[in-house]
């Protein structure tokens, strides 16, 4: 590789500065249900995501939106992430959808559907022309075929000078919907898809949420699930019910243990006589400045949650 190749690819690094975030748990609140939007701001998930699209009718869409304006207008809850997913831009409602979104100002807008990287360029633009609070990032759903091929141009968006794109999620229903893989039997077939966007978003330094699971109800089902999305290296999960909280946090947070770890971990690289050190001995083990950056970053998460 020459020097200008070099620098190219050097300039192109995922931005280690970015805000490190807690998104073990993110809840979809449809924005035509106004209990659940009232009772959405009490739960103990990371994230909410009011929505608009999937799980309200074409005929309710004004409605909602109106709602998502007064939700806001009367306060947000300051202990959690609030996102409005809005219809595609492409569709009837996409853009009314932007403009309302824009105006409440919320910690990100999800937009469904995304294929290509002119997806995210056409959102960004049309916030920037509203002069959209910069704090106002936006996330992407991968559930199309499309979007699955070009997910690493699409994750790529985020390391673009005022790119506001933060974090991916999967939408394993629709993926199934659009390919015909059939998910009866669990995910097995779909694993290389996932690892794949968890790459893509990885090497564009993005967060990414898993999919949701169906069946409410079975909760051991839901754990599991939980479990392997965790080893996978999913952030955390998306949810559709207040009774998936619990579980996606703890799967998906740290442990006391793990806590104490980091916490250690950061306290012996600070030592004096181990300033400077790329590698150090605790308890018999090799520890590298690489374990004491994921210990920060894990420090920083439970942080975030906690608000500390
Ligand atoms: N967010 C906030 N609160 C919710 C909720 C949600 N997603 N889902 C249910 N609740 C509340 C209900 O309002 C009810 O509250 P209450 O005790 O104060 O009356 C309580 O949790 C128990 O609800 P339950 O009766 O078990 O469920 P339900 O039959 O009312 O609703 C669903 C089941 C699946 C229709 C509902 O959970 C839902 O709409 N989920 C989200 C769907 C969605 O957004 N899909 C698109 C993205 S995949
Ligand atoms: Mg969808």
């Amino acid at each position: 590789m020459n020097q200008l190749q070099d620098a190219t690819a050097l300039s192109h690094r995922p931005d280690a500065t970015r805000a490190v975030h807690s998104r073990r748990s993110a809840l979809y609140v449809p924005a035509n249900n106004h209990r659940a939007m009232q009772k959405a701001a009490t739960l103990a998930c990371d994230a909410i995501i009011l929505d608009l699209e999937d799980a309200i009718g074409p005929d309710d869409k004004p409605s909602a939106r109106m709602a998502i304006k007064d939700w806001f207008g009367a306060g947000r809850p300051p202990h959690m992430a609030c996102i409005i997913r809005v219809n595609a831009l492409s569709s009837p409602w996409g853009m009314d959808d932007l403009v309302m979104a824009a105006d409440c100002a919320p910690d990100a807008i999800l937009l469904p559907k995304i294929e290509t990287p002119s997806h995210i360029r056409a959102a960004q633009k049309a916030l920037d022309d509203l002069n959209t609070a910069a704090h106002t990032r936006l996330w992407a759903m991968i559930e199309t075929p499309r979007g699955l091929v070009n997910c690493q141009q699409i994750a790529d968006t985020g390391m673009e000078t005022d790119g506001r794109l933060d974090c991916l999620i999967v939408g394993t229903n629709d993926l199934a919907k659009e390919t015909g893989v059939d998910l009866a039997e669990g995910r097995h077939l779909i694993t290389s898809w996932l690892m794949q966007i968890i790459l893509s978003a990885r090497a564009a330094g993005l967060d990414v949420l898993d999919g949701v699971y169906n069946n409410f109800r079975d909760l051991d089902g839901y754990r599991s699930e939980c479990e392997i999305g965790r080893s996978m290296g999913f952030d955390g999960k998306t949810l559709i019910h207040p009774s998936q909280i619990d579980t996606a946090n703890a799967a998906f947070g740290a442990t006391v243990e793990a806590l104490a770890e980091a916490t250690a971990i950061v306290a012996a690289f600070a030592l004096p006589q181990n300033s400077g050190k790329g590698v150090i001995q605790m308890d018999g083990k090799m520890v590298e400045r690489l374990h004491l950056e994921q210990a920060e970053k894990l420090l920083a998460k439970s942080k975030d949650r906690y608000g500390l």
